[in-house]
């Protein structure tokens, strides 16, 4: 790995606290980090380098997954980090800061290699990404990078202004856009999955497949974000974003020699062959709900309207059901549901690969359950890849009992999606980040939708607080057969330490 300079804006925010010094800490103990690196801390509080790193450590003991435990390495880590008082909009910060990186570098002895990381609101990123070329931040002699999180814009157009404003001052190469659900370890594994197991890779078509169901609920609410939520809804804060992308990831086809232009090339495609939903097809084929008083763990839980800081007769949606068609070879004919909520019955991200049944028919004269073979990837709170396979008992009036082939299951001790998205940003490994394409294509897509909700053209279907969403998303699976898998909250997905609430137990009762 190269020595690089980490230069950080919005060094004394909540995501750097919470996530960035402790992905940073754990890349550092796992010898993830490069031998020479440097940390400008950037805000606009008059911070001195030793509150600074003071507020490094506090934030380890608090936040990291492994704790400090040797202080002499502890003291190694920390001695990286400057801080520097910066104004977004002021020149002369950026000459102050440069002179800082400079004299780093050469006390380093490194080559001006940056990163920047905007850990910042979006009305920052133009000023920010004006002022580092300007200032001459970013040298001809090392490289320059640009890690962005989302939001990418409000809307198709306002993500297209951002991107060519960003491109003024960084190639496309250059911009790492963070959408935190690609480095969940378990997305990253569904390449190897494939890759590793020619068995699912054959199987993974629409001669197979009756449909894929993914899943991103919560059990929290609004939270303390009303300002931001209020204007994004679940549309714009979950489905343009993380949603999308799990469909690219578990849409795409990789060859073996797979390499990070190939699996953007892929995702790509798939984006291009997502049937576009017309405005006046919204809502056949989209459920937007919204939640109301209801109750969780016994406890009565408000209404998003009654939440502090919601407009009373807030039209916003928190909770988006959709199905998706992908208009190709591999995927003609089968339907992708995507949902996400909050305040739903439990948090759970999942993707469940329903197979086709072709033994149904063959069995449905007798008495025996036969479930179709489900594939199970369980993205959170759990981590887990899961087969379930029907077995015959023994016995002349034995009748089918599924089994759940564990095909991975992740340490509980992974890394964290931040840990593995800042080491593939330090190595240049755009893998894992969104490339502009695939966020223009999202955009494009739920831009209709954006527009049928902005008109108030589609329903806006309550739900209760603590519930599994408004019924009229069980409808949209209905009509095709189908129903949602794992739903209730005591029906955990499979996993290998059986964690999560009950077993899971087949109820061939249950099947639609
Ligand atoms: C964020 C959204 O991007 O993802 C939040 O802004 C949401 O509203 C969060 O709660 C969910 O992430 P995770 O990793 O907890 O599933």
């Amino acid at each position: 790995m190269e020595p690089t300079t980490f230069v950080l804006f919005g060094a004394t925010g909540d995501l750097a606290k919470r996530k960035i010094y402790p992905a940073l800490y754990n890349l550092f103990v796992r010898g993830k980090l490069p031998q020479a690196f440097s940390v400008v801390g950037l805000g606009r509080r008059e911070w001195t380098d030793e509150v600074f790193q003071a507020a490094v450590e506090r934030s380890l003991y608090q936040f990291s997954r492994t704790e400090p435990a040797d202080e002499a390495q502890l003291n190694a880590f920390l001695e990286a980090f400057r801080y520097s008082v910066l104004d977004i909009g002021k020149e002369e910060d950026y000459r102050k800061l440069l002179a800082l990186v400079e004299s780093r570098e050469k006390a380093l002895d490194m080559p001006p290699n940056r990163l920047f990381y905007l850990s910042v609101g979006p009305e920052h990123f133009e000023p920010i990404a004006d002022n580092i070329r300007n200032s001459g931040l970013g040298s001809a002699n090392g490289w320059k990078r640009l890690v962005i999180e989302k939001p990418f814009g409000h809307d198709l157009k306002s993500a297209r202004a951002l991107n060519a404003k960003l491109s003024e001052s960084f190639a496309e190469e250059e911009i790492f856009r963070i959408d935190h659900y690609l480095g969940k370890p378990v997305v990253q594994r569904l390449e190897s999955l494939q890759q590793a197991n020619p068995v699912i890779q054959a199987l993974w078509t629409n001669r197979y497949i009756a449909n894929v169901q993914i899943t991103a609920s919560e059990s929290v609410g609004v939270e303390e974000r009303a300002g931001y939520y209020d204007h994004v809804g679940a549309i714009r804060d979950m489905f343009q974003n993380h949603l999308l992308q799990l469909l690219m990831m578990a849409a795409i086809h990789l060859p073996f020699d797979s390499t990070s232009e190939k699996v953007r090339f892929k995702k790509k495609k798939i984006m291009e062959a997502l049937v576009p939903v017309q405005r006046d097809e919204v809502s056949a084929h989209l459920v937007r709900g919204q939640y109301a008083a209801g109750s969780m763990g016994g406890k009565p839980v408000a209404g998003y309207k009654e939440e502090p800081g919601i407009a009373p007769d807030s039209r916003n949606d928190t909770f988006i059901a959709a199905r998706l068609r992908i208009d190709n070879g591999d995927w003609r004919g089968v339907p992708f549901y995507i949902r996400t909520g909050k305040r739903m019955n439990k948090k759970s991200t999942r993707i469940v690969v329903e197979f086709k049944e072709p033994l149904k028919q063959a069995w449905s004269q007798s008495e025996d359950g036969v479930a179709p073979n489900l594939l199970v990837i369980e993205i959170g709170p759990g981590e887990s890849i899961t087969l379930r396979l029907n077995n015959k008992e023994p016995g002349a009036h034995g009748g089918f009992k599924p089994i759940h082939i564990d095909l991975h299951s992740t340490p509980s001790d992974s890394p964290e999606a931040y840990e593995n998205l800042i080491g593939d940003a330090l190595k240049g490994d755009p893998t894992f980040f969104a490339h502009w394409d695939e966020v223009e294509l999202s955009w494009e897509w739920v831009q209709p939708v954006l527009d049928a909700f902005e008109a108030d053209e589609v329903p806006l279907r309550e739900y209760a607080a603590g519930s599994r969403g408004p019924a009229e998303s069980d409808a949209l699976l209905a009509e095709d057969g189908y129903h949602w898998w794992f739903d209730d909250e005591n029906d955990a997905t499979p996993n290998s330490e059986g964690k999560e609430g009950a077993d899971y137990a087949y109820n061939a009762n249950a099947n639609h």
